[in-house]
């Protein structure tokens, strides 16, 4: 059976990550969040002081990428793959409001992508992977076989990350959580270097409306109207 790339952009918190896992899972296939691996550079500039108050030297940041050694393990348990940074599991702290407040200007910054997209395409080598993001069917997988693009109204997902992080005991105002998404979306899209859009080629995916179970529902008939075997 050939193996594909399924590559899934979209706005923040509009349900890439449910999805992606959803359909690895569902095929066979390695899920891999793009986005965490930003998250990892950010956590570690965060602890060793570099970014203060939302502020810092883009050189300050550089220095550091070679002490950051990035892994992920499937945890069969939550059946889900973990972010390790240096060996420790950060998937928690990653997820913090502070990680989601500075995450997108690390990731504009020209070095920090070089690093990311680097390990990204070879993660991607053999095919077989689900990988979301803002730039994956753009940048990193021009020839996925399948792009899907997301989104779904700003309420919506802003009501989807604040019962996330509720779930979580993190206790941030639905407005708070509103702007955070927001202006990321705004930075994702304008940044100079392959900013979030939409390839000419990607379905898009508005997933408003949709259940979880109805959204893999519809991707997986996307797939077998591209004749992939997927059983
Ligand atoms: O998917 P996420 O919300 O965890 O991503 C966090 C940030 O990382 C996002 O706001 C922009 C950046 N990112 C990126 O620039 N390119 C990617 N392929 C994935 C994420």
């Amino acid at each position: 059976m050939t193996k594909i790339t399924i590559a899934i952009d979209g706005y923040s918190a509009c349900g890439k990550s449910t999805l992606a896992k959803a359909l690895a899972s569902k095929l066979g296939y390695a899920y891999v969040d793009s986005g965490a691996m930003y998250r990892c550079v950010t956590l570690y500039a965060l602890r060793k002081g570099v970014i203060k108050d939302h502020s810092f030297q883009e050189n300050e940041i550089l220095k550091l990428l070679d002490e950051i050694h990035l892994s992920f393990k499937f945890n069969t348990s939550t059946k889900s793959s973990e972010t390790f940074l240096n060996g420790e599991n950060v998937e928690k702290d990653i997820r913090q409001m502070v990680v989601s407040e500075n995450v997108s200007k690390v990731s504009a910054i020209h070095d920090v992508r070089v690093k990311m997209i680097a390990i990204q395409r070879d993660l991607g080598k053999n095919r077989g992977i689900v990988m979301d993001g803002r730039d994956i069917g753009t940048n990193v997988f021009p020839d996925a076989e399948l792009k899907l693009f997301m989104t779904a109204d700003t309420d919506i997902r802003t009501q989807r990350r604040f019962d996330e992080f509720s779930s979580k005991g993190q206790h941030i105002s639905f407005n708070d959580v509103k702007l955070n998404l927001i202006q990321r979306d705004h930075e994702d899209t304008h940044r100079k270097e392959n900013p979030l859009t939409q390839a000419k080629d990607a379905i898009v995916l508005d997933n408003t409306d949709l259940t979880r179970e109805q959204q893999l529902e519809y991707v997986i008939k996307l797939i077998s109207d591209l004749t992939l075997n997927v059983e």
